[in-house]
């Protein structure tokens, strides 16, 4: 009898002393959770904190175990390592910049006919970040479309879907035709839109090259090679802002976010919308040169991937990853009409967890 089990997984080498109310709380049985959602039915703060395990043992995969309440219940001891390990069913990111890649082009005839090509896409989505989709109809709204068949899209004040078209007084540079180097989107916004898509209808312009950056290999090469930038790219937070007639919306954070276990969680980079705090002039002389070479990175040929969206294509990707950028475009030697709308991690990353994980 004792607050606590050994359990000790011979394949793995490991040995991992589980807790009693850890290990309670995780019974799911129909007395315990709903069977439909797996929620508990009960309060795990009600729980005895002195709470014992009366009797374990352990039968091929399952760990059985009996507790002082009259709890009782088994557990696959897989899942229990998995989850101590964080083990992940979503693919893990993967490094990579314009020397170690290839495009990743995916066909709308078969993703939406054929489950296993979606979650296929989903699953390179995942570890580089983004994909390109061909063979979707250019024409306006297509965007919303295909966007819904994966759910529910993220309106803001651009409206459902923005349209990527050179007018006049636009509240946004992207409705111009100049350059845009590589950014982020939206980082003034709370939260920040996870995904994007971006569809385009025409692309007739001389210029109006896109490219993409991998916002996770550009910190990893930060955090290897220069960590002195990398460590105030990471401790300093800015300012965000958009300004228009309607509205101002500002959020704080910083260039590159890490997560509790300091790896990478987030990038906003975006040079027309941030303002640092005046910090010390030292701190702000580091940080100043820290922040032109990350731009030198983000625009380099080493990370960025040029690319030319041409009629009927969808290039969609993690605006929390990846930066994205085009060269600038002559209006007067063609039309270019691009469509965008934003939608989240909840859309794509459960979807691909709904179909890779069982429970
Ligand atoms: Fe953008």
């Amino acid at each position: 009898m004792g607050k606590k089990v050994i359990l000790i997984n011979e394949g793995k080498l490991s040995e991992i002393k589980l807790h009693s109310i850890w290990l309670r709380e995780r019974l799911n049985g129909s007395e315990f959770v709903d069977q439909n959602n797996l929620q508990r039915l009960y309060e795990p703060s009600l729980l005895d904190n002195n709470l014992l395990i009366n009797m374990h043992s352990v039968d091929k995969n399952k760990l059985n175990v009996e507790f002082s309440d009259g709890a009782k219940g088994s557990f696959n001891i897989d899942d229990l390592f998995n989850e101590i390990n964080n083990i992940d069913v979503i693919p893990e990111k993967k490094i990579w910049d314009v020397n170690s890649h290839n495009i990743k082009i995916f066909d709308n005839n078969k993703i939406f006919k054929n489950n296993d090509e979606l979650i296929k896409m989903l699953k390179v989505f995942y570890q580089y970040g983004y994909v390109i989709i061909k063979n979707t109809k250019a024409e306006e709204n297509e965007v919303i479309n295909f966007a819904e068949k994966l759910g529910p899209v993220r309106s803001t004040n651009f409206g459902k879907l923005f349209n990527v078209i050179s007018k006049p007084n636009p509240n946004d540079l992207a409705y111009t035709a100049l350059e845009l180097t590589s950014h982020s989107d939206n980082p003034y916004r709370k939260p920040v839109p996870g995904i994007q898509l971006l569809h385009c209808i025409a692309n007739e312009s001389t210029g109006g090259d896109s490219s993409l950056v991998d916002g996770f290999s550009v910190s990893n090469f930060l955090k290897l090679n220069q960590p002195e930038f990398y460590k105030i790219l990471t401790n300093t937070t800015v300012t965000f802002k958009f300004t228009d007639i309607d509205t101002i919306l500002v959020d704080q954070a910083k260039l590159i976010e890490l997560d509790h276990n300091n790896n990478f969680k987030q990038i906003r980079f975006s040079g027309r919308l941030d303002y640092v705090p005046l910090l010390d002039e030292n701190s702000l002389n580091l940080f100043y040169e820290a922040r032109k070479y990350m731009f030198k990175l983000c625009n380099s040929d080493d990370f960025k991937i040029k690319y030319r969206l041409s009629k009927g294509m969808i290039v969609m990707f993690d605006n929390l990853r990846l930066l994205h950028g085009r060269t600038k475009f002559d209006p007067n030697t063609g039309f270019r009409h691009l469509q965008g709308c934003y939608i989240d991690h909840d859309v794509t990353e459960g979807k691909l967890r709904r179909s890779l994980q069982p429970n």
